[in-house]
């Protein structure tokens, strides 16, 4: 094999950094035998791409759509065949991505009772709930742990039918002992009808081996780009634990997801945004307004927050205005829920943890132009645990109580476009600043949510 090595790009936060934008923009300069690869996750996932003038969001098919390269839904991935399906038909005709695209027979495939038995759990948490998506992604990848998951490999068998209906009723099973819930079964009739519409539509792509595809592309000398759903803070074993999601979301996941060895695995694209955000709960240290904006962010609804803040001040006193301004800015409104993103300062501590699990050696900073008209940017650099400063992420953020050090840093005048093609000298400063607390150069900045928003590196 050549020097050719696969290129993981992977969120630096809990997820929504841009990798969608990151992704696309990187899909428009391959070619035609170049490959892009999701490895993990499923429609839990939402990757935003803006592209021709629209706007399109895309939860399991890879952000290469609009490019030339070949698209895989890799090993590693779990696969709702009724949203896969929903999601390729919202695909502009003109566009051909299905003679592009291939999945694993290893991928797992998501149930509609997978659904139910996410939200009844989460329900059952009550307070202690982990705020999922609830698209089933934690009970699909359960089975597979529990040996009974049925996978791509396994539609085209003639008992697929038959192992379905199985694991259907050890699903509904657990859904009445384990949770006293009893499952509508005209609903589920329906929901199954759109499921096996998806399976249709699934056996409609090819069917190749991850580790297949990769190799024959690096084989070829051509390009391999595993894109990353959610971010390294949500990694199942790595992230904020319990607060997770249930796969392995850093680099190191490409190999587990594509079947692939550690040596063919390069250096990682690491996308963080200027700021912080986070949906659902757990530990966040430099959230603007704290404990007040986690609740506002668990109970209302954008509408409601338009309502009570028409138009909320970024430079308000009270920080839990800001964090409101911070998502009214960065349009911070979960692109597969809808629910309210949680709002922070950037944590220099947190990204040194993401970059070294994820060996990133080149960065993306997106969303730089949402601090246009912030007065004073924060810039978290070490925590206050019992007392002591600190720049090492505590086994257990949640069981503590954590105080963050900042570094303020003035905002510029104006909007960064108005500077085109340079930046004002306050935000150079700001990267400046964020690229020597990190030791990792960045390599383009975001401007705005477009795929030519971007600033290469000239500072
Ligand atoms: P992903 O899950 O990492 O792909 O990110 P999402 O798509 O969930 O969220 C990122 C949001 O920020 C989307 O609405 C993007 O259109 C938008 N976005 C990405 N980069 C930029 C940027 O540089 N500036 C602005 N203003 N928006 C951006
Ligand atoms: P992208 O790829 C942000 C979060 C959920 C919840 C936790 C577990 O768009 O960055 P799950 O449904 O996976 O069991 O939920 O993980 N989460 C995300 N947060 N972006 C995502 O994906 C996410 N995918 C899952 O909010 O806190
Ligand atoms: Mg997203």
């Amino acid at each position: 094999m050549n020097s050719r090595r696969v290129i993981p790009v992977i969120g630096l936060q809990w997820g929504d950094e841009g990798k969608g934008k990151g992704v696309a923009r990187i899909a428009s300069k391959l070619g035609s035998q170049d490959l892009i690869v999701r490895f993990q996750g499923g429609n839990n996932a939402g990757h935003t791409i803006w592209h021709g003038g629209q706007c399109y969001v895309f939860h399991l098919i890879p952000s290469g759509v609009f490019g030339r390269a070949q698209i895989h839904l890799g090993a590693g991935m779990v696969i709702n065949p009724a949203a896969l399906e929903k999601e390729a038909r919202m695909i502009p005709k003109g566009v051909s991505f299905l003679s592009r695209m291939s999945v694993s027979p290893h991928a797992i495939i998501t149930l509609p009772t997978h659904l139910l038995l996410d939200s009844v759990s989460e329900k059952i948490r009550g307070r202690q709930k982990i705020g999922s998506t609830g698209k089933g992604i934690s009970p699909s990848y359960t089975d597979l742990v529990l040996r009974r998951a049925l996978r791509v490999g396994d539609i085209t068998q003639k008992d697929f039918k038959k192992k379905y209906c199985a694991l259907r009723e050890e699903h509904k099973k657990t859904l009445k002992i384990q949770f006293g819930y009893k499952t509508n079964d005209k609903k589920l009739k329906k929901e199954e009808k759109d499921f096996f519409k998806g399976i249709k539509f699934l056996k409609s792509i090819p069917v190749i081996q991850s580790a297949t595809m990769v190799k024959k592309a690096l084989l070829g000398n051509h390009q391999v780009i595993a894109e990353g759903a959610q971010g390294a803070l949500l990694d199942i074993r790595f992230g904020h634990y319990p607060f997770v999601t249930s796969s392995h979301t850093i680099a190191s996941g490409v190999g587990t997801g594509l079947g692939l060895p550690p040596s063919i695995i390069g250096k990682s694209i690491g996308i963080f945004k200027a700021y912080t955000t986070k949906v659902g709960e757990g530990p966040f240290p430099t959230e603007l307004g704290g404990e007040k904006s986690a609740t506002w962010c668990r109970d209302k609804k954008i509408t409601e927050e338009k309502k009570k803040f028409p138009s909320p001040d970024p430079n308000a006193k009270d920080e839990f205005e800001q964090g409101i301004a911070l998502r009214a800015l960065g349009g911070e409104i979960g692109a597969t829920t809808g629910r309210l993103r949680r709002t922070g300062w950037l944590d220099i501590p947190l990204l040194r943890y993401a970059i070294s699990m994820n060996d990133a050696n080149k960065l993306i900073l997106a969303k730089l132009d949402v601090l246009n008209g912030f007065k004073k940017i924060k810039v978290c650099t070490s925590y206050i645990i019992a007392g002591k400063e600190t720049t090492e992420i505590p086994f257990d953020m949640s069981q503590l109580k954590i105080k963050p050090r900042y570094k303020i840093f003035p905002g510029w005048e104006g909007k960064l476009s108005d500077y085109s093609p340079i930046l004002p000298k306050e935000a150079v400063n700001y990267i400046r600043y964020i690229e020597q607390a990190l030791g990792v150069k960045i390599i383009y900045v975001g401007t705005g949510p477009e795929e030519h928003h971007v600033m290469e590196r000239f500072w």
